[in-house]
């Protein structure tokens, strides 16, 4: 006997990046940073006042949400603290999705194909549909892209950028004109998980001059500021859409501890950046010694590479497909992590985090091995 409902049976549950217990594994898999929170983060999460454990949280994250508002120049009313960027991403799917079925409008999510494969995951477990519009070629958005989510009659639109697993940033320009063909049909969330690593962001969007009521950009402490093992993200929006997030949320969805860390890691955001300029300069260098070793690697803004290894590794020639494959497991025996991708599209790729430059040295070392050695 099952109890759960029709579409969670059916469910193709999420597969993180693997985590494993060992300490001497160079894990270049799940984009985390790999340099460590900065000094004052640590220091505040000593601080926390037992009385502070004691209590409840503060509900909103009083603090952070002030800190917050501060330094993105918004007000209070346009952030909204959630437990990691993905509680934001199932908040706004609940809130701003119809469950199919329901005779209406704005049912189902639209994505670009591919994006970040939680998104899928979570329409189902909402059991909404899913609107799924291939990128073009170089992992840029079609021009058509906006116009069809409004003739799918989506409610949320979910444009990772920079992209998630390419590593390509859009233009501002590019995001407007999409959020003003939506304006009055759906909300765009603009995922920004990656945009401490990229020369520009979204926020331009939430200018009041452009009046766009339906616009959230995603924000997470994961990447940037070293605190994926905190979990902290939060969004950024249009007043109205953040108290819709803020109704739907549980009471106290993010804990003391982890509301003194994130707070004290924006105020030290100039800490943070050093680690962003270390992550930049080494993907130029890892970019650049992977072409030379006849990998394709795709231009990013973000802290991975999305790589195309050569089809041939030790004299003998593999398919593109195969190559990826064996090239993972090949890393995985010397105990370094990279991300294989079992979806269309994306089999004869890699995405590889951006290590320190001891790890970097250590996987060029690797794949040097396997250029010469092969299986
Ligand atoms: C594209 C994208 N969005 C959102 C997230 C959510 O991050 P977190 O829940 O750690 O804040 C991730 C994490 O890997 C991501 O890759």
């Amino acid at each position: 006997m099952s109890y759960e409902r029709d579409n969670i049976r059916s469910l193709d549950a999420y597969t993180p990046g693997e985590q494993p217990d060992r300490g001497d594994v160079i894990k270049l898999n799940t984009n985390e940073n790999p340099y460590p929170p900065c000094e004052a983060v640590m220091r505040a999460i000593g601080q926390v006042p037992a009385d502070a454990l004691r209590r409840y949280p503060s509900p909103q994250a009083g603090r952070f949400r002030q800190i917050a508002a501060q330094v993105h120049g918004l007000s209070p009313q346009q952030v909204i603290a959630t437990n990691g960027g993905d509680e934001l991403l199932r908040l706004a799917i609940s809130v701003f999705c119809n469950v199919e079925g329901e005779p209406s409008k704005r049912t189902g999510i639209g994505v670009t194909e591919p994006t970040y494969s939680l998104y899928p995951v979570l329409a189902s477990i909402h059991n909404t549909p899913v609107t799924s519009i291939p990128l073009n070629a170089d992992y840029s958005i079609p021009d058509s892209f906006a116009k069809d989510m409004v003739s799918s009659e989506v409610g949320l639109v979910l444009v990772v950028n920079p992209h998630a697993p390419s590593g390509r940033l859009e233009p501002v320009e590019k995001l407007l004109a999409i959020a003003e063909t939506l304006r009055g049909h759906a909300v765009l969330l603009v995922d920004e998980a990656y945009v401490d690593f990229a020369e520009i962001d979204a926020l331009p969007l939430l200018d009041e001059k452009h009046e766009l009521d339906n616009v959230i950009l995603l924000r997470t402490m994961s990447k940037g500021y070293s605190l994926a093992g905190l979990r902290f993200g939060y969004g950024l929006g249009h007043a109205n859409l953040i108290a819709a997030l803020d109704k739907a949320r549980d009471s106290y969805n993010t804990n003391a501890l982890s509301q003194a860390a994130a707070a004290a890691a924006l105020e030290h955001r100039d800490a943070a950046a050093t680690s962003w300029q270390a992550v930049i300069g080494e993907r130029q260098r890892m970019g650049d010694a992977l072409m030379s070793r006849r990998f394709m690697v795709q231009p990013s803004q973000t802290n991975f590479i999305l790589v195309t290894p050569p089809a041939i590794a030790g004299g003998q020639r593999l398919s593109d497909a195969d190559a990826a494959a064996d090239l993972y497991q090949f890393l995985k025996a010397a105990n370094i992590l990279v991300r294989y991708f079992d979806h269309e599209g994306l089999r004869d790729k890699l995405r590889i985090t951006i290590g320190t430059p001891q790890q970097n040295d250590a996987l060029l070392q690797a794949i040097d091995d396997w250029l010469t050695a092969g299986r």
